[in-house]
């Protein structure tokens, strides 16, 4: 009988069994995937895993301290937090190239990690219990889209993998590449995570720094921070976080527009709303808010942070338009 819990019990005895005396390290994103992995292995081996999460500082508001406070908290997870955001914006100063800015934030990440393992490697590992795993959160889909091989995970794990140097080889050990989506939800809940990171839409590994249209700064992380907050609090108490597959929220850095407030002229920033409808991103359709959900987000934006003075409504569909702008 399917029920989440005898899933539970299953994968947690297989991870147990496939892992043995050994040690494994974990790398935490945020999303959904590598959270539900973890505390998975987590529940399996307790403390012989190591959780590492990379914040590049790219987050939104509140989602660093999620996964630093909340996830250990409930999981009791061994956590190594890395601090890497200084170092992800001088990687990217002067940068306003999408491909330019992923390939950095991607390659970053790789350096930082590989570090880091090294470091877990030397520090928490033994000969008797050397640190052998890699947890992977792969799931079925991801498992069928590239053919099925071991370790098929997204292009991201591929590097993290491949990309280790040779004293650090590790074995994959990914306990969700049976499971759908839905079903990885349902693991989540049992394992007591809650509903705000099992239910959490989908957000790209690069985060703000491909929603930031130019340079990528600090002021500007910081005002695109404001807004994309006021805008998933407006959304949430409308009830309209299930509707939409995601909402990103766009700063156009290298855009001004002249408006007026109080008794002066301004000149400051658009942000762009960008609701997508969407069953698996493949396509997707920009979401008919209701106008009074988009009222209330504007004039909330254009009180509340000082630097943007204007509020666009992205209705471009998936094709032509791609549901991030970079
Ligand atoms: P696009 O913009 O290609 O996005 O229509 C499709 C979906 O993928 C997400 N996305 C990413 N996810 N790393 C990720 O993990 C990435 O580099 C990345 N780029 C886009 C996007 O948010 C949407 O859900």
């Amino acid at each position: 009988e399917w029920t989440p819990k005898n899933m539970v019990d299953e994968l947690v005895a297989r991870v147990r069994e496939e892992v043995g005396e050994d040690r494994a390290i974990c790398a935490l994103s945020g999303g959904v995937d590598s959270m539900v992995a973890a505390a998975l292995v987590q529940k399996a081996i307790g403390d012989q895993l190591t959780c590492v999460f990379v914040d590049h500082g790219l987050l939104r508001a509140g989602e660093a301290e999620q996964v630093r406070t909340d996830f250990v908290e409930l999981t009791g997870a061994d956590l190594v937090v890395i601090d890497a955001s200084e170092r992800y914006l001088d990687a990217l100063a002067g940068v306003s190239d999408p491909e330019q800015k992923r390939k950095i934030i991607g390659r970053e990440f790789i350096r930082i990690f590989e570090q880091a393992a090294r470091d877990i490697v030397h520090d928490r590992g033994d000969n008797e219990h050397p640190v052998k795993w890699l947890v992977q959160g792969t799931l079925y889909p991801d498992v069928v889209e590239s053919g099925g091989g071991a370790g098929a995970a997204n292009i991201k794990s591929h590097h993290n993998v491949g990309g280790l140097p040779d004293d650090i080889q590790f074995k994959l050990v990914e306990p969700l590449r049976t499971l759908f989506k839905d079903e990885v939800r349902q693991v989540g809940l049992e394992l007591g995570l809650p509903e705000k990171i099992v239910y959490r839409q989908p957000f790209p590994g690069p985060g703000l720094g491909i929603r930031i249209v130019g340079e990528v700064t600090a002021d500007r992380l910081e005002t695109l921070r404001k807004a994309d907050l006021i805008a998933r609090e407006e959304l949430t108490a409308a009830e309209l976080d299930r509707d939409i597959w995601q909402c990103p929220v766009v700063l156009l850095a290298d855009v001004r527009s002249v408006g007026v407030q109080g008794d002066g002229r301004t000149y400051g920033h658009p942000i762009v709303l960008r609701p997508v409808s969407s069953e698996d991103a493949m396509t997707a359709d920009w979401t008919r808010l209701p106008y009074d959900v988009l009222a209330r987000i504007s004039s909330r934006i254009t009180n509340e942070v000082e630097e943007v003075n204007r509020v666009v409504l992205d209705v471009t569909s998936k094709p032509p338009g791609t549901i991030e702008w970079e």
